[in-house]
Order: C-alpha cells, then sequence, then structure tokens
C-alpha cells in the first residue's frame, strides 16, 4: 500500500483519485500522507470510510443513496449535522402534512355522502389529493441498513487459551522474537505496529498457517480458533458464492443458519448466490465475516477487521466484539477501535523485540514511553 502511495504521489500530479487511501496504512505513514494531502494544491476527489481524514481534509461532501448524489459543503461533521437536520425537517413536514390529510378525508367520509355537504366535500377531497402529491415530492430518508453482528461461541475455552513460550516467528530469518505469553479467556488483546513488522505473521503463525522459526504455542482444552485474514482474497474461494463459502466454514449449519448469518451482514435473498469474485472490497470483508461467525468459535484471531467496512458495520463490529464473550487477539491501525475493545495491547517492533500491557492504547504509550520502546524505531 505505501508503495502504491508513494507511486502516485512522486509524479506530482494535479489531480489525485484515492480510494480508501488509509486501509492497511501503520500511523506514521497515515499522519505522513494526511499532511501531504493537507498541504497539497490541487484537486482532491476521494473515497474513505476514515472518520478523522475526511473530518481533516474534505472541504465537500458527496453524498450517495438510491442512485443520487446530493452535494454539502464542509467536512464530515458538518455534513452529519446538515444531514440529520435535512432528515428532521423533511419529517416534521411529512407529519405535518399527514395531519392536514387526516383532518380534510374525515370530512369527506363523514359528509361525502350527503347532498347539502357535496360541494364542501369535493373541495376537501381535491385538497386531499393535493395534498398527498405534495407529501410523495417529500423524501423522508429511513434509517440506512445496519448489520447486526452477533458472534456466537458454542462452548466455551479453558481458562488458559493459549501459552505462548518462545515463540519467535518469520519466513525465513526471525521477524519477532521469543514472546512469553499465557493469553487468558475473555482477553482482547490488540497487535500493533508498523507496516511489514510482522503482525500478521504472528496470527499466521498462531492459527498453524505457517510454522514457528523457536518456541512452541499450546492450545487449551476445547480452544476452537476463528480467524479473518488481512486479505479476504486470501481466505475466501472467490469463484463460490457468499453463501457457498459460509457452508465451507461450517458444513454442520443449515439453509436457515447460513441465510441468517448473512441477512445480518446484509446479504438479501439472492445476494447470498452471487461469486464473490464480483464483490466490492467491503462485501467481501463481510463474506470473510460471516465466514469467521459461522464457525462459533471461542477464540477469534482478527487481521484489521476494519479496512473497508463503512462507518456504520465499523461501529456495529466493534460493539459486537466489545460484548463477545470469548478471547479476542486483534492486529489493527485503527485508534479509536483498538481504544473500544482492548483489554491488553502488544507491541512489535523491527528489532524484533515486543512489549504487552495491560490496558488501552493510553496505557500502552505510557509504559512504552517509561521502557524506553519506541515502537516505530
Ligand atoms: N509468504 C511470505 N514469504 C516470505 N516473506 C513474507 C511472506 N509474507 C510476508 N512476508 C514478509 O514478512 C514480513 C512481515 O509481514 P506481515 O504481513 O506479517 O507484516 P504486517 O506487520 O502484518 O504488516 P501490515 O501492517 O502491512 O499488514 C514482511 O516483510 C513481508 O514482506
Ligand atoms: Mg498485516
Amino acid at each position: 500500500m505505501r508503495l502504491e502511495l508513494a507511486k502516485v504521489l512522486v509524479n506530482q500530479p494535479d489531480v489525485l483519485v484515492l480510494d480508501e487511501p488509509t486501509n492497511h496504512l501503520d500511523l506514521p505513514s497515515l499522519m505522513f500522507l494526511e499532511n501531504y494531502l493537507i498541504n497539497f494544491k490541487g484537486t482532491l476527489l476521494f473515497v474513505s470510510h476514515d472518520q478523522d481524514l475526511l473530518d481533516r481534509l474534505a472541504k465537500k461532501v458527496l453524498y450517495l443513496r438510491d442512485g443520487k448524489i446530493s452535494e454539502y459543503t464542509g467536512n464530515f461533521s458538518s455534513f452529519l449535522e446538515q444531514h440529520a437536520l435535512e432528515k428532521e425537517q423533511a419529517a416534521a413536514q411529512h407529519e405535518n402534512i399527514n395531519k392536514k390529510i387526516e383532518h380534510n378525508q374525515k370530512f369527506v367520509d363523514r359528509f361525502g355522502a350527503k347532498a347539502s355537504k357535496a360541494t364542501q366535500a369535493q373541495s376537501k377531497q381535491k385538497a386531499v389529493d393535493r395534498l398527498k402529491s405534495m407529501q410523495s415530492t417529500i423524501e423522508v430518508e429511513g434509517k440506512q441498513a445496519a448489520p447486526h453482528i452477533n458472534i456466537p461461541i458454542l462452548r466455551q475455552s479453558v481458562k488458559n487459551v493459549l501459552t505462548l513460550e518462545g515463540m519467535t516467528v518469520g519466513y525465513t530469518t526471525p521477524l519477532i522474537k521469543k514472546i512469553n505469553l499465557m493469553v487468558q479467556r475473555g482477553q482482547k488483546i490488540a497487535i500493533i505496529g508498523a507496516n511489514g513488522i510482522g503482525k500478521s505473521t504472528i496470527l499466521k503463525s498462531l492459527i498453524g498457517e505457517i510454522s514457528l522459526l523457536d518456541g512452541s504455542v499450546n492450545h487449551g482444552e476445547n480452544v476452537q480458533l476463528g480467524y479473518y485474514a488481512q486479505s479476504q482474497l486470501d481466505q475466501l474461494t472467490l469463484s463460490a458464492s457468499a453463501f457457498d463459502n459460509v457452508l465451507e466454514s461450517n458444513g454442520l449449519l443449515t439453509e436457515g443458519d447460513i441465510r441468517r448469518i448473512l441477512g445480518s451482514l446484509l446479504f438479501k435473498d439472492q445476494d447470498v448466490r452471487k461469486p464473490v469474485s464480483v464483490m466490492s472490497g467491503g462485501e467481501k470483508s463481510r463474506v470473510g465475516l460471516a465466514c469467521m461467525i459461522a464457525k462459533n468459535a471461542n477464540t477469534l484471531l482478527m487481521d484489521e477487521p476494519t479496512n473497508h467496512l463503512d462507518l456504520i458495520s465499523q461501529e456495529n463490529l466493534a460493539d459486537s466484539l466489545v460484548k463477545y464473550a470469548g478471547t479476542l487477539i486483534f492486529v489493527s491501525h485503527d485508534r479509536r477501535f483498538i481504544n473500544r475493545i482492548a483489554t491488553h495491547v502488544l507491541g512489535v517492533k523491527s528489532n524484533g523485540q515486543h512489549l504487552f500491557v495491560k490496558g488501552n492504547l493510553d496505557a500502552f504509550f505510557e509504559d512504552a514511553e517509561r521502557l524506553n520502546f519506541d515502537l516505530m524505531q
């Protein structure tokens, strides 16, 4: 990702079109990009689900809904305010017209058949028709469909979930060395560190996708792992549908179970039969989540789960992970997301060292400063 961005920026363009540029970026790269874009003199058109970036950069927001684009001046927070106000006003106007329709309709229903009031009833009927047509021009935007993520557990694990002893991970040479850690049931551990440092490699080592270079990992009794990969291209069968991918994750599920899981992630009716290969980035991520949920696992390993998810889905996922009764180890660069969920933070850096701290990011950085552990060195 950093390389792709560097290729675009080095040409000093006048117009930049960026599609979710902050996905996958570590914090220093994100800050560099943000500064570059704030000082960029040309025109910038970008798509993003990153609320901070949207607030810092956008001078105009184009809101897409039901095939229409509406334009709002100001940044993202200003858009949210304007949009909420518009929705409120439209709903009040709608309600007001409704009351007038009801009032006139009552008269028509009561006196329509009476000869003496026929002319009055006719004009009231005309008023009803006019009000209804006026009402149909007011768009009242319903609540945007939001996923309802629920991650069930079939059987809880024992208290000592994973025991890492001198765990050293890497491909040919060690990336992260000698991790000693007892992962306890219910802990929510965030793994943080720069791009390319070995965070995904740790998760892949824990699920057994790659072998350890040294040390050991012991799984407690009943530990069932659910895994969400950083790239869904690594995890999903692209030629298969969402339905078949979920079935592949857990062959014991009924059609109803699968439709329920996919429905909670907003895949309706025929959508569940669409091949993953033609899906958007966000849709692929939701299929990946469905496959993980389908496993009913009591221990989740998730690699940058908010990449590609829209803001509502990110919030919803955070809520469900806070509520999740099992154990969670996740990689993320998203400060807001980490601080909502993490009970512990594992920071990893380029010399292979690591630091494990109880608490959220603030607690981690406090300890890191005290111990002279510079995450980005
Ligand atoms: N299959 C592989 N074979 C050899 N080296 C690999 C392989 N996959 C990754 N690497 C290397 O291992 C290092 C760590 O990669 P990893 O994907 O764990 O980084 P990361 O910390 O997850 O980074 P990011 O924040 O960018 O996701 C990188 O230098 C990467 O190039
Ligand atoms: Mg990674």
